[in-house]
């Protein structure tokens, strides 16, 4: 019998829905398992999803479940956070977070799960590390959406300066999913072109500061009108699951740990990694000018900092050593 393809979310909110819509009508995977401290909105959720099974790809099948029922999938999302905690800087969530992650994590490892995590909730480059100190996973197990979405955003806005289509032009931000992010100008191509040489042949005068400042501040800007984001990130979190079950070899921008990496150990960071069949196979180093290696060692000494705070805030109350 041929395996079906897995996937449990837990946080049914506006990220964790939206994921499971852009799996299922992407037909990425066959079930889905919501997971959440309010049943009845991940039993809404799930109900809502199946009332578009007769439209998509291929039969999949949406319903509720408890932790003890994480145990068979293969990925397991991790969406959760409360709206109205979603300031304008996501570190200052990240007491909430982890408050969250340790509540579920030990006990989804309790019930044998051997899969993988695609951690979203923010801030997520410390929740992916302490999501993989929780549960014991090996790192490449344990994916944070990082600066996948960033990258999309700066490749929207270059897209939209440029007037050239974003999938034809290969951009990252690196670093913190957050204030401190980074644009890597220097090795931004267009269809293999150069940036710098591409504005010097079209003559186009652009502010690269000021791209870096609108991605950004993009999320808060998206947050501000609507109070969530939802779309983009799930059609990341979308990239990594089909990079994973295709074995696709996909290069993108996600939250990696870093084992010597850029020159840093010890940190889970927006980086350009491999993604294939065994989750982060690789990590792709890009050349950083001086200014670039700058702001990036800056967004890392971040990054450590609040993974510090978080080693006191569980060590106190979970009594970790890590
Ligand atoms: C954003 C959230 C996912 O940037 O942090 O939209």
């Amino acid at each position: 019998m041929f395996n079906q393809r897995k996937v449990g979310i837990i946080g049914a909110g506006h990220v964790g829905s939206h994921c499971a819509l852009s799996l299922i009508l992407q037909g990425v995977c066959d079930e889905i398992v919501f997971v959440d401290i309010d049943k009845n909105k991940a039993q809404s959720q799930a109900l809502d999803c199946m009332d578009t099974v007769a439209f998509l790809p291929h039969r999949a099948k949406i319903k509720r479940g408890e932790i003890k029922d994480l145990r068979e999938m293969d990925i397991i999302v991790i969406s959760v956070g409360t709206i109205d905690n979603i300031s304008k800087n996501r570190l200052s969530e990240l007491e909430g977070s982890l408050n969250m992650i340790k509540s579920f994590i030990p006990d989804i490892m309790k019930t044998g799960f051997k899969g993988y995590f695609v951690v979203i909730t923010n801030p997520v480059d410390i929740v992916t590390y302490f999501v993989q100190k929780l549960s014991g996973l090996p790192h490449n197990h344990v994916i944070g959406t990082g600066t996948g979405l960033d990258s999309a955003r700066l490749r929207r806005t270059l897209s939209t300066k440029l007037n050239i289509d974003a999938k034809s032009i290969q951009a990252y931000m690196l670093g913190e999913h957050g204030d401190s992010q980074m644009g890597v100008f220097s090795q931004t191509t267009i269809n293999g072109i150069e940036l710098n040489k591409f504005l010097e042949k079209t003559k186009l005068n652009i502010d690269l500061d000021e791209v870096e400042n609108i991605v950004t501040k993009a999320g808060w800007e998206i947050y501000s009108g609507k109070k969530s984001t939802e779309f983009g990130i799930a059609c990341v979190c979308t990239e990594i699951i089909r990079a994973i079950y295709s074995d696709e070899k996909k290069v993108m921008a996600c939250s990696g740990y870093l084992q010597g990496h850029y020159g840093n150990y010890g940190v889970y960071t927006g980086v350009p990694v491999i993604i294939g069949k065994h989750g982060v196979e690789n990590i792709l180093e890009l050349e950083l000018n001086e200014k670039e290696k700058d702001k990036f060692n800056k967004t890392i000494e971040i990054i450590k900092k609040h993974i510090e705070i978080g080693s006191e805030i569980l060590d106190e109350t979970t009594c970790i050593n890590f």
